[in-house]
């Protein structure tokens, strides 16, 4: 399975939009009018072009001619045509980096941060934590807090996208854990209906400030292998 990342200041410097203008729907379009500030526009119009580009690597359809739906949650996803296609995709920004992943036949959420935003996290931390997260929180240096509660956090956020069911799933039943193979583990309280065998979480290594998590489902409990690859600018 493919990661696909673009940095936004790569993208701009690189005049990579004017290369790619016309993609959009007139709904993406209206979409990108309504930001304010001029890195919102772009980040947003970045995000659009690499999930149509991307989707154009698997299968033979032209990037401008993807048409998108939303579930009930708001997750978007490909407008089935006449024949259903099986791939899946999720997006994500932060200030300064677009992530997209793409599977076939299987849900995915993908996440992304910029650790450097300012974050509440005594605040946060025991809203979105489990009881164990918390604790290990507790027990990380002081240097390490605001990574290890944003690899929490992206961990999360990965699995509450790839269900597709917006902030209905109780955050502080779906609880990580890094064992001592830096293997990725979770477990579901029982206000969360679901099989942690079922699903793989990955944190690839990106340049800092970023972290990000992907989440998959796999439908025979069999493990895949995730590529970062850079899009092409
Ligand atoms: C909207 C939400 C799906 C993600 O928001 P986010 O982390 O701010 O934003 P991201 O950049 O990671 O993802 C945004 C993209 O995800 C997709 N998306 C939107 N709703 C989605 C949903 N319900 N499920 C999956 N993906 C969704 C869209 O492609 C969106 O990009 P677009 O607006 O350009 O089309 C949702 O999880 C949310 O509101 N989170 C709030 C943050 C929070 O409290 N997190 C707690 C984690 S511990």
């Amino acid at each position: 399975m493919r990661l696909w990342q673009i940095r936004t200041e790569d993208a701009i410097r690189k005049r990579w939009l004017t290369r790619h203008v016309g993609l959009l729907s007139a709904d993406e379009n209206r979409r990108h009018g309504r930001f304010i500030f001029q890195k919102d526009r772009d980040q947003f119009l970045i995000a659009r072009i690499l999930l149509r580009s991307t989707l154009s690597r698997y299968l033979n359809v032209e990037p401008k001619d993807w048409r998108f739906q939303q579930n009930e949650f708001g997750k978007p996803e490909i407008k089935p045509g006449r024949r259903p296609l099986p791939l899946r995709f999720n997006i994500s920004h932060c200030n300064g980096l677009i992530l997209c992943g793409v599977t076939v036949d299987c849900e995915i959420g993908v996440d992304c941060e910029n650790i450097r935003r300012a974050i509440a996290i005594e605040r946060l931390a025991p809203r979105v934590l489990s009881v164990d997260e918390q604790e290990v929180l507790a027990s990380v240096p002081a240097s390490k807090r605001i990574e290890t509660f944003f690899r929490f956090w992206t961990l999360k956020e990965s699995y509450i996208k790839a269900r597709g069911l917006g902030m209905t799933l109780p955050l502080q039943d779906v609880s990580f854990d890094f064992d001592v193979e830096e293997r990725l583990r979770v477990c579901f309280g029982l206000r969360v209906h679901d099989r942690p065998q079922a699903w793989q979480f990955f944190a690839p290594n990106l340049d800092s400030p970023f972290l990000a998590a992907v989440a998959i489902s796999l439908p025979n409990d069999e493990p895949v292998d995730l590529e970062l690859c850079d899009a092409a600018i």
